[in-house]
C-alpha cells in the first residue's frame, strides 16, 4: 500500500471526498419483527457500514406517514413514524454514526405533504382557512373538470377535486401528496424551521425530495404535449412538463434552502434532479449558492457502453460551473437495480467506474453484495406507482427488497415474513457468506472504497480521458503527485488495452486478483474485468 492519507482529517470537505450510502429504512434491518426495518435496525448495521468505508449514510423517509408513498407522503416533519421507532432511537443513531466518524443525511420531503398533514387539514376545511393558500387550489375548468392538463407522475391528472370546498388541488406525485405553495413565504419559512430542527439534532445534510419541482407556473398554463412521446411508455411524458417543473424562479427557492444549511457549518445540501445534464447544473445556483450536490442520474440512463459513457463524462465535466463539485449515482429506491440494468456480470465494472470517477459516489443498500432486480408476484406488489400504471414496468418493489444479511430464513434482515419477498439468490448473495471472501462483490467494494480513501488521486485528482474504443473505457485521475489508470472492459471478450510508453502496477482488478501485478505497454483485460493501475 502507498502511504495512507486520509483526506477526511485533512480539511477537505468531507462530501468530496467522501462515499454517500443510501438506507431505505423499510428494508434495511428490522429489529421488531413486523417485517419493516427501522431506525434501531440501522444503528445496529452501522459497524458493518464503518467496515464498508462509507462516510455518510443517508436515510430514505423516516417521518409519520400514511405510508401511502412508503413515507414520501409525510404527516409531521418533526418527528418519527412509530414503525420506524422512535425521536430518541434517531438521536441514538445519529451519536453513534458521529462516533464512527460517518455522517447522517436525511430525506426532506418540501414539494408535498401527507393529505393527513394537520396543516392540509386546515387548509382543505374552508376556502377561507388561513392555510387553504400553503396549497395550491383552483376552481374547475369550464367544463368543470380539472383547471388544466397538467398530469401527476404516477398516472391521470395531477388535480384532485375536494368536493366539500368545490376546488381542485395539485397533486405532482398521488392525490394523497397534495403540492404545498412555495410561492407562500409561510411555507418557505415553516419548512426552513423544519431543517433547523433536524440540523440542531445533528444531521449532516439533507437529500432533497424533487427539489425540480417546488414551484409551478402562476398563470397554469396548459403543458404542451411531447412530440417524442412513445405509446407504452411513461404517460406522464406524453406532455412536456415545461410550466410544472424546472422553473427559473425555483433557483431562489434552492438558494433560500441552502442558506439555511449554511447556518450550520460543514452541512450538505443535495437536490433530487432528474434532469438533462445542462440544465442539471444550474441546481449548483449561479454563484454556488444552490445545492452543493444536484445527484447526477445520468448514469442510470446512458446506454452501457465505452463511448457512449464517455461522452456523458465530458459532456458533465464540461458543463459543470466553476467550482462545481461532480457526483454520480448508479442506484436509488426509484430505479431499476444497476444488476439488472448491466448484468450481473458487469455489476462490478459499473461499481469500479461509480468509486473511481471524479466526484462524490452515491452507493444504494445492497448493490455492495450484488443484489439482483427482484420479480415481484402481482398480489405483493405495493408501490403504488405500479398500482396506478401498471404493467410497463414503473414498479419500485424489485429495488426496495430486503437487505441480505445472511442465509437464514429471512436473511438476517427480519424474524418475521418481510414487507417484500426476498431475492431467490439471497442464501449466496449475502454479506456473511461475501464478508470473508477475497474475491466477493462485498470485497471488491471495500476494496474500491479503501483506494479512493487511500489516494486522493481518485477521490479528488483531476479527470482525463484516454480511450473509449469498442468494449473498452479509459480514463485517468492525476493529483496529489500521481496518476492512476482506470481501464475497464464493458463487454465479454478479452481485451489489449494500449498505454503506449507507460509503465504501472495493478492497484485492484474486478476479480480482486492481480494487486501487485506490473503493466508494461499494453495491459490485457479479461472479459468483464475492469483494472486501477498507478501509473509509475
Ligand atoms: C421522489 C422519491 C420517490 C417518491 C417521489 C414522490 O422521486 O425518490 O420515491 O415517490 O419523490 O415523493
Amino acid at each position: 500500500m502507498e502511504q495512507a492519507r486520509d483526506p477526511r482529517r485533512e480539511g477537505a470537505s468531507w462530501w468530496k471526498s467522501g462515499v454517500i450510502y443510501q438506507v431505505y429504512p423499510r428494508s434495511f434491518q428490522d429489529t421488531d419483527g413486523d417485517g419493516v426495518g427501522d431506525l434501531k435496525g440501522v444503528t445496529r448495521r452501522l459497524d458493518y457500514l464503518q467496515g464498508l468505508g462509507v462516510d455518510a449514510v443517508w436515510l430514505s423517509p423516516f417521518y409519520p406517514s400514511p405510508m401511502a408513498d412508503f413515507g414520501y407522503d409525510v404527516a409531521d416533519y418533526v418527528d418519527v413514524d412509530p414503525l420506524f421507532g422512535t425521536l430518541a432511537d434517531f438521536d441514538a443513531l445519529v451519536a453513534a454514526a458521529h462516533e464512527r466518524d460517518m455522517r447522517v443525511i436525511i430525506d426532506l420531503v418540501p414539494n408535498h405533504t401527507s393529505d393527513v398533514h394537520p396543516w392540509f387539514a386546515e387548509a382543505r376545511a374552508s376556502r377561507h382557512n388561513p392555510k387553504r393558500d400553503w396549497y395550491i387550489w383552483r376552481d374547475p375548468g369550464p367544463d368543470g373538470g380539472p383547471p388544466n392538463n397538467w398530469l401527476s407522475e404516477f398516472g391521470g391528472s395531477a388535480w384532485a377535486l375536494d368536493e366539500a370546498t368545490g376546488q381542485y388541488y395539485y397533486h405532482a406525485f398521488l392525490d394523497r401528496q397534495p403540492d404545498l405553495n412555495w410561492r407562500n413565504p409561510e411555507v418557505a419559512a415553516a419548512i426552513h424551521d423544519v431543517m433547523r430542527f433536524w440540523l440542531a439534532r445533528g444531521v449532516d445534510g439533507f437529500r432533497v425530495d424533487v427539489i425540480w419541482h417546488l414551484m409551478k407556473d402562476p398563470h397554469f398554463r396548459d403543458n404542451p404535449p411531447n412530440p417524442d412521446y412513445r405509446a407504452g411508455t411513461n404517460p406522464y411524458f406524453r406532455l412536456l412538463p415545461l410550466h410544472t417543473t424546472d422553473l427559473d424562479e425555483v433557483q431562489d427557492v434552492v438558494a433560500g434552502l441552502r442558506r439555511v444549511v449554511d447556518e450550520f457549518p460543514d452541512r450538505l445540501l443535495i437536490g433530487e434532479i432528474y434532469l438533462p445534464i445542462e440544465r442539471l447544473v444550474a441546481y449548483y445556483g449561479g454563484a454556488l449558492d444552490g445545492a452543493h450536490l444536484p445527484f447526477n442520474f445520468a448514469l442510470l440512463e446512458t446506454p452501457w457502453q465505452a463511448r457512449a459513457i464517455e461522452h456523458l463524462i465530458t459532456r458533465y465535466e464540461a458543463a459543470l460551473p466553476k467550482g462545481g463539485w461532480p457526483n454520480w449515482v448508479l442506484g436509488n429506491h426509484d430505479r431499476p437495480r444497476i444488476h439488472k440494468r448491466v448484468g450481473g456480470d458487469q455489476a462490478r465494472v459499473a461499481a469500479m467506474l461509480l468509486l473511481t470517477l471524479r466526484g462524490t459516489p452515491t452507493l444504494y443498500y445492497g448493490d455492495e453484495i450484488g443484489m439482483a432486480q427482484v420479480e415481484i408476484p402481482p398480489e405483493r406488489v405495493q408501490d403504488p406507482y405500479e398500482k396506478n400504471v401498471p404493467g410497463i414496468g414503473m414498479g419500485r418493489d424489485g429495488v426496495r427488497t430486503p437487505m441480505q444479511w445472511d442465509g437464514s430464513r429471512f436473511a438476517g434482515f427480519s424474524d418475521a415474513e418481510p414487507w417484500l419477498p426476498l431475492a431467490p439468490d439471497f442464501t449466496e448473495v449475502n454479506v456473511a457468506a461475501e464478508m470473508g471472501d477475497p474475491d466477493s462483490m462485498l470485497t471488491l467494494h471495500r476494496r474500491l472504497i479503501s483506494l479512493r480513501r487511500h489516494h486522493p488521486a481518485l477521490s479528488e485528482g483531476d479527470y482525463a480521458p484516454v480511450a473509449a474504443d469498442g468494449d473498452l473505457l479509459m480514463f485517468r485521475r492525476d493529483g496529489a503527485g500521481e496518476r492512476i489508470l482506470v481501464a475497464l472492459n464493458l463487454g465479454g471478450d478479452p481485451l489489449l488495452a494500449a498505454m503506449p510508453g507507460a509503465r504501472g502496477r495493478v492497484l485492484l482488478s474486478t476479480f480482486c486478483d492481480r494487486e501487485g501485478e506490473t503493466v508494461t505497454g499494453d495491459v490485457g483485460l479479461r472479459a468483464h474485468e475492469g483494472l486501477v493501475v498507478r501509473l509509475d
